[in-house]
C-alpha cells in the first residue's frame, strides 16, 4: 500500500455502531469478550461442548508444553464428516438444503443435508476400494462443483488426508504439490464451465501425473463431457465407482490431532508451504468464527462464500464452517460477469441470499461497473456482509454498504491466514461499532498484538508488525514435512509469538488497521504469490538472465505483479513479443493468477553490496513514484540507468 494510502485510511473517523433490532437478535454479544477475557481456555471448552460432537472427552483444552508445536483438545476424539453432515440429519434436518449449486451455464442441482450423506458415504466406500485409508494423502483438483466438496468430507470420514489445489493452478504447480505429499489418489474432473466455454482439468492431471510415481488411481468426475485422454489402469470416472457403491458408512472416530488436511500456499521462498491442519481445533473454530462473526441462522439464512474452494477461504467457510454449522448455502461454478455482470446479484436474488463473504477485489471491480447493475436486482434479503483476503479500502467498505447492503447491512472485514485456518481479527456483528478500513480487535478468544522491530508492543495510535503471542484452536500445527521451516517461518521473528507477516497499525481506540504484507509476498486480488515464485518462472525461460519481481499497487486488484527482468544477449530485441512470451511462461509454470501485469526489460537490477534486490526502490519505478534512498546500493547509478531505460521505451 502506498504511503498516501495508508494516511488516508487512518483518517477515517466514519463510524457505523450496530443497529439496535440487529443487535437483539445476534449471535454474539459483548459477554462473550468477557468471558474469553477471563479465561481463555475455559471459554474455548465452553464452545468445543456446544458447537462440536465428539465420541471422547478430552483430557486438556491445550498441551502448549512443546511450542510453537501445539495440541488442542488433547485425547479427545471425533469426527470430521460426521460433524458437518450426519448429525443434522440425525437432529431432524435431513431436508434442510445443504447447497444450492448454480453452474455458470446456468444449470442447477439442490442437496440436502440427508442428499450430502449419501454422497459422501458413497465417496467415502469408494475412496477405501480405491486403496485409500487413514493418514493417506489425496490430491484434489476440481472445478466449484458439489462433488469438490463430497470428495473433501469423503478424505476427512475415513481419516484420509486431503490436499486441494485449486483448478487454475498448472500443470507443474499441480506435479509438485503432489510430490510434496506423495499422494496416492488425485480426485478431478474432465473441466468445469469458465467464461462460457468449458476449460479443461484432466489434461493438467495427465501430464502432472505422469510424474508423479506416488499416484496409483485418478478418480475423475463428468461435468463438461470434453473428450480426455483415458489410462485404463489409472483412471476412473466417478460415476462408475462412486455411484456404484452403498449409502451407508458408519464414520469412525479419530484423534483431535489427526491431520485434516494440507493445503499449500506460497512463502517468501520459491517453494510453497503445506501448511497442516488437524481436526478437532480446526473444525471448533471454523464453527465458531462461522456462527458469530456471520450471525448465522441455520433455519433461515441462506449463506453465500464466493470463494474458490482451492484457497483457504473455500476450505473453511465454504465446507467446514457453515456445514459443522448446519448451514444452507450457495455454491457457483464460474466467472462473476458471464453471461453478463449482474450474474452474482442474480444469484442473491434467485436464493435469496441473507449473507454474502467476498473479497474486496471484487467489490472494487463491481465498483468500476456502477451502481445500476447490483441496482436492477432485489437485493434485500441481505442481512450480512463479509470481506476477506486484503485490506479493503473504506470508500469500497462504504459502497459494498450503502449499494449491496441497501446502507443498512453490517459489514465484516475479516482478518486471518491460510495459517490461522479460521478468522482471527473482525468485527461482531451487532456489537461493534464498525470503522470503514479496520478489521478492529481479536475475537473472543484470539490474542493479537502490534509490535515494533524490538519485539514491544506498541502503544495505541503506532504501527508496527502483526504478532499472535497466544496458540488458538485453527492454528497451523506444522509445515508438511518440514518442522524447522515451521519454526523458521513462524516463531523466529519474535521468539514465542507468531509473525503473520502483516504490517498493522494500532489506532488511539486500539482497533488494528492491517497494511499489507512486510515480506516478499504479493496480495493479487486477494490471492497470496511470491515474489521468488515468479522469479524462478521467469529465469527458467531461456531468454532471461536475472529477474525481479515486486508487487505495485493497483486500483482494482490490491496489487498487479510487475517484472523487471535482464534478458540474455542472445534474446533478440526484448520488446512486447518477448514479454508476452514471458507471461505465457509464467502461466505455464504457476498458473495464470501469476501473469505479471508488466514486464519491463532492464539492462542492471538494483543490488546492495551483498548482492541482496532492493524491491523497495523497484516498486518506487513500478509506481511512478519518486526514487528512495539508493545509498546502500552497490552502484548507485543503476537506479539512472533503469528509469532512463524506461523512459526512452527500450
Ligand atoms: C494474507 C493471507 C484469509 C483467507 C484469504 C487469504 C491478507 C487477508 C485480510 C483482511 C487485510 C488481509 C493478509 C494475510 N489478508 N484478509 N481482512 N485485511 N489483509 O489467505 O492467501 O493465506 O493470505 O491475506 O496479508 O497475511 P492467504
Amino acid at each position: 500500500m502506498t504511503s498516501d494510502a495508508l494516511s488516508n485510511l487512518l483518517h477515517e473517523d466514519r463510524r457505523f455502531p450496530p443497529d439496535p433490532e440487529f443487535a437483539a437478535q445476534a449471535n454474539a454479544t459483548e459477554a462473550l469478550y468477557e468471558e474469553a477475557r477471563a479465561d481463555r481456555l475455559a471459554f474455548w471448552d465452553r464452545q468445543a461442548r456446544e458447537l462440536l460432537s465428539w465420541e471422547a472427552e478430552w483430557s486438556h483444552v491445550l498441551d502448549w508444553s512443546n511450542p510453537p508445536f501445539a495440541k488442542w483438545f488433547v485425547g479427545g476424539r471425533l469426527n470430521v464428516a460426521y460433524n458437518c453432515v450426519d448429525r443434522h440429519v440425525e437432529a431432524g434436518h435431513g431436508d434442510r438444503v445443504a447447497i444450492y449449486w448454480e453452474g455458470e451455464p446456468g444449470d442447477s442441482r439442490t442437496l440436502t443435508y440427508a442428499d450430502l450423506q449419501g454422497e459422501v458415504s458413497r465417496a467415502a466406500n469408494a475412496l477405501i476400494s480405491l486403496g485409500v485409508g487413514h493418514g493417506d494423502r489425496v490430491a484434489i483438483y476440481m472445478p466449484m462443483i458439489p462433488e469438490v466438496a463430497i470428495s473433501m468430507l469423503a478424505c476427512a470420514r475415513i481419516g484420509a488426508i486431503h490436499s486441494v489445489v485449486f483448478g487454475g493452478f498448472s500443470a507443474e504447480a499441480l506435479r509438485s504439490r503432489i510430490d510434496d505429499a506423495q499422494a496416492k489418489l488425485v480426485i478431478t474432473a474432465d473441466g468445469g464451465y469458465r467464461r462460457g466455454k468449458p476449460a479443461s482439468l484432466k489434461p493438467a492431471v495427465d501430464e502432472a501425473v505422469a510424474a508423479s510415481p506416488s499416484v496409483e488411481k485418478v478418480l475423475v468426475v463428468q461435468r463438461t463431457e470434453q473428450d480426455v485422454d483415458w489410462d485404463e489402469g489409472r483412471d476412473v470416472w466417478w460415476h462408475d465407482v462412486v455411484s456404484a457403491q452403498p449409502a451407508e458408512h458408519a464414520p469412525e472416530a479419530f484423534d483431535s490431532e489427526d491431520t485434516l488436511y494440507i493445503l499449500y500456499t506460497s512463502g517468501t521462498t520459491g517453494k510453497p508451504k503445506g501448511i497442516k491442519h488437524t481436526c478437532a481445533g480446526y473444525l471448533l473454530q471454523t464453527a465458531y468464527t462461522h456462527r458469530n462473526v456471520f450471525d448465522l441462522k441455520p433455519e433461515s439464512d441462506v449463506y453465500w462464500c464466493t470463494a474458490d474452494v482451492g484457497w483457504v477461504t473455500g476450505h473453511s467457510y465454504l465446507v467446514y464452517g457453515p456445514m459443522a454449522n448446519g448451514a444452507t448455502q450457495v455454491m457457483y461454478e464460474g466467472t462473476p460477469d458471464y453471461p453478463e455482470p449482474g450474474r452474482w446479484w442474480d444469484i442473491v436474488e434467485k436464493y435469496g441470499v441473507t449473507i454474502l463473504y467476498t473479497a474486496p477485489t471484487a467489490i472494487r471491480t463491481f465498483m468500476k461497473q456502477g451502481e445500476e447493475i447490483p441496482g436492477r436486482r432485489d437485493l434485500s434479503s441481505l442481512r450480512v456482509l463479509g470481506s476477506v483476503g486484503e485490506p479493503i479500502n473504506p470508500e469500497a467498505w462504504i459502497w459494498y454498504r450503502q449499494v449491496i447492503g441497501s446502507g443498512r447491512t453490517p459489514i465484516v472485514d475479516t482478518w486471518w491466514q491460510t495459517e490461522t485456518g479460521a478468522i482471527m481479527i473482525s468485527p461482531l456483528p451487532g456489537v461493534t461499532s464498525a470503522k470503514p478500513g479496520s478489521a478492529q480487535v481479536p475475537l473472543p478468544g484470539i490474542v493479537a498484538d502490534v509490535v515494533d522491530d524490538a519485539g514491544n508492543v506498541v502503544p495505541d495510535g503506532h504501527g508496527g508488525y502483526l504478532v499472535l503471542p497466544e496458540p488458538w484452536p485453527a492454528m497451523l500445527r506444522t509445515i508438511w514435512g518440514d518442522d524447522q521451516r515451521f519454526i523458521d517461518t513462524y516463531w523466529s521473528r519474535f521468539p514465542g509469538r507468531y509473525f503473520a507477516g502483516d504490517g498493522a497499525k494500532k489506532d488511539e481506540e486500539g482497533d488494528i488497521w492491517l497494511l499489507g504484507r512486510v515480506d516478499d509476498v504479493m496480495n493479487v486480488s486477494g490471492h497470496r504469490i511470491s515474489t521468488t515464485e515468479v522469479e524462478s518462472a521467469l529465469v527458467s525461460h531461456p531468454k532471461v538472465a536475472e529477474a525481479a519481481v515486486v508487487g505495485a499497487s493497483d486500483p482494482t486488484t490490491g496489487q498487479g505483479i510487475v517484472a523487471f527482468v535482464i534478458l540474455r544477449a542472445d534474446a533478440g530485441e526484448g520488446g512486447d513479443q518477448v514479454a508476452a512470451e514471458l507471461r505465457d511462461h509464467v502461466a505455464k509454470e504457476i498458473g495464470p493468477i501469476a501473469k505479471p501485469r508488466q514486464i519491463l526489460a532492464v539492462p542492471e537490477l538494483p543490488k546492495t553490496r551483498s548482492g541482496k534486490i532492493m524491491r523497495r526502490l523497484l516498486r518506487d519505478v513500478a509506481e511512478n513514484r519518486e526514487m528512495g534512498d539508493v545509498t546502500t546500493l552497490a552502484d548507485p547509478t543503476v537506479m539512472n540507468m533503469i528509469s532512463s531505460g524506461l523512459a526512452s521505451g527500450s
